[in-house]
């Protein structure tokens, strides 16, 4: 299997993408256990693309662990915003805290202690142990079970293939260059053996070896037991305004964008159109009219449809729990991609006031 490991790492020689916190091959140079933890947090159900310039952006706020732990947590919810899974950036702050206050600022250097950090689970644990410290962990996400799945030929479906998978993988893990290996698998599972368009003919390191290649079985791998179809779930979004302030409202700490800011709302339902929808009460004094059109946002588990209703007060009386937020200070808060979709729906009216 080293044979396997070695003709990864010389393609990753020549091959590597260039990533900002990545060390490239053959530098010598040694990882910052810090910029390696941030991004792994970053990247899970992420994509590279995306986190990039969110990389950068907290790394120039926050250089350091002791940087990031002393910073507000509202500092920190801001400049993750728009970055989605919004549970990350608490266990950020959390992580970073404890790191600070409980090591010494030292990062863990093994897949078990980094496990018991907040925010760190299998895979991210193996990327840090493997990427930040040469440690021989097995990586396993979504790109690299597709990579195994291939080699292997593996025709058992998702979920239950996990295992067969990582154990394919954990025997082609080497011990050396561990963290260029789990960087090399990375690349290959999202730049030479992607999900739809395969590019391996001829640019695959593996492609002599590759079981699914043989048979032509690859763009068929991995199969996945057929997944139901996302609810959509629907409701009514309050826009309250009094003279160039909005009311908006805290989110509980724990579940679904837990703790963030909103624009309150009724509940979100799962229906199977607008009609089964209640129409909400409307508790307070106001001007008030359905703006036209929906805002549509998706989560990992459902869709989402809201109507919003545009209230405009006449005194600045406080509604259910938050508080008035002048518009020129929302830019500031953290405000999740759900409500920024809706304040771009209702944009032009807000610049009219
Ligand atoms: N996806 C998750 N972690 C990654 C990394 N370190 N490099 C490239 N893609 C990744």
């Amino acid at each position: 299997m080293s044979e396997l490991a070695d003709a990864l790492l010389d393609w990753y020689d020549e091959n590597a993408r260039e990533l900002p916190w990545r060390i490239p091959p053959g530098s010598g140079k040694k990882p910052d256990p810090y910029r390696i933890w941030l991004s792994e947090i970053m990247l899970q159900q992420t994509t590279v693309v995306t986190v990039i310039p969110y990389f950068e952006k907290l790394l120039a706020l926050w250089p350091t662990v002791f940087d990031l732990a002393n910073a507000e947590l509202d500092q920190i919810l801001a400049a993750w915003a728009g970055l989605g899974y919004y549970a990350r950036a608490r266990n950020l702050h959390k992580c970073a805290d404890y790191i600070v206050r409980e090591l010494n600022g030292i990062f863990p250097d093994n897949e078990v202690e980094l496990l018991k950090l907040p925010g760190i689970g299998n895979y991210t644990a193996a990327a840090i142990a493997a990427i930040a410290f040469g440690r021989q962990a097995t990586v396993m996400d979504g790109n690299i079970e597709r990579v195994m799945a291939r080699m292997f030929n593996v025709a058992t479906p998702l979920p239950e293939a996990k295992p067969i998978l990582k154990e394919h993988a954990r025997e082609i893990t080497p011990a050396h260059r561990a963290g260029d290996y789990a960087q090399a698998v990375m690349d290959l599972g999202s730049d030479i053996c992607g999900s739809k368009i395969l590019k391996c003919k001829g640019r695959c390191p593996w492609e002599e070896n590759c079981a699914a290649n043989a048979l032509g079985t690859a763009d068929a791998l991995p199969h996945r037991k057929s997944k139901t179809a996302k609810p959509t779930r629907r409701g009514y979004a309050f826009w309250a305004e009094y003279k160039g302030h909005l009311w908006l409202c805290r989110r509980p700490e724990t579940g679904l964008l837990g703790g963030m800011m909103e624009v309150p709302s009724s509940d979100w339902l799962e229906t199977p159109d607008w009609d089964a929808v209640p129409i909400p009460q409307i508790p307070i004094i106001a001007n008030w009219k359905e703006t036209p059109g929906l805002v549509r946002h998706s989560f990992t588990h459902f869709h989402l449809e809201l109507k919003i209703i545009r209230l405009e007060l006449l005194e600045m009386i406080e509604l259910q729990e938050g508080d008035w937020f002048l518009f020129s200070r929302i830019e500031d808060l953290a405000l999740p991609t759900v409500m920024m979709k809706i304040i771009h729906h209702l944009r032009q009216p807000v610049l009219d006031l």
